[in-house]
């Protein structure tokens, strides 16, 4: 089957079907997701903290980030490929949004960028899908200004929802394809899904939107400790690999691995 296209997704919210993107970073993760047919796969700035190890996303850089995009676009077949694009490089304007985005279609190989931001990211929007490049937006709670922010905090609660609600107009209006909507009160994200024709891709934000994104790690439970509330853990993979991880040393210094049968 031929890979999934923005028009599919514009398609598939005029139908009501909703559909799952996942974070993936790598080879193996990437094949399995798309084999499991999930439609969009994001190459994601979190990449920041799931693989680098950093404590936010401001530090990871375009150049950490394209070598995880061309692995991800080299292990998919069917799944359209979103690469985000880091913080610092699309804040400066039209010219330097349009430049990176450029940089990620032609080195990572991905089929659309990312940047955060509403309203104050209308011009950059504006200026890459000027130029052929489809643009996800991300609003609410955008994780590359939490410095500013003060931390992880629901957005458009209250009187500022006309906020948030003004941003997914915006991006809508600048030609994005799609709006991730981060922790935004579910009742906010209902009325932003119902009015804007492009689809709304929700992370804490409720059940009414056009699809749901998680992190990978945290959705497959390799991220331990304490999660945010929006996010459910379906495996517990972090168990998995420490179960197998002491079973190996076990055998190693048990001297039952390797056996006969691995041995030339
Ligand atoms: O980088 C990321 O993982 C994201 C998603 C959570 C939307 O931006
Ligand atoms: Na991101």
């Amino acid at each position: 089957t031929r890979r999934v296209r923005t028009r599919d997704l514009i398609t598939a919210k005029e139908r009501g079907e909703r559909w799952p993107m996942l974070t993936s970073y790598d080879q193996y993760t990437a094949s399995i997701f798309d084999q499991a047919g999930i439609p969009v796969l994001l190459v994601g700035d979190s990449a920041a903290n799931n693989v680098f190890g950093y404590e936010t996303t401001v530090p990871v850089t375009a150049e950490e980030l394209l070598p995880l995009v061309r692995a991800v676009v080299r292990a998919t077949r069917h799944a359209l490929v979103v690469g985000d694009l880091p913080f610092g490089s699309y804040e400066e304007g039209p010219t330097q949004a349009l430049r990176t985005a450029v940089r990620f279609m032609k080195e990572g190989g991905c089929h659309a960028v990312k940047l955060e931001g509403g309203r104050r990211c209308a011009a950059q929007i504006a200026a890459i899908t000027g130029a052929g490049i489809p643009v996800m937006a991300h609003i609410g709670f955008t994780p590359q200004s939490e410095h500013a922010i003060g931390g992880y905090r629901v957005q458009g609660r209250g009187d500022a929802a006309d906020d948030v609600i003004a941003d997914a107009r915006a991006v809508a209006e600048a030609g994005a394809f799609a709006v991730v909507l981060e922790m935004v009160p579910g009742e906010v994200a209902k009325r932003i899904t119902a009015e804007l024709p492009i689809p709304t891709v929700g992370i804490g934000a409720g059940a009414d939107t056009d699809a749901q994104v998680l992190v990978w790690q945290d959705m497959a439970g390799l991220r331990t400790g304490k999660a945010p509330r929006f996010v459910k853990r379906y495996a517990d993979l972090a168990g998995a690999l420490t179960d197998a991880t002491r079973r190996f040393a076990d055998e190693v210094r048990g001297g039952d691995f390797p056996a006969a049968e691995h041995t030339f």
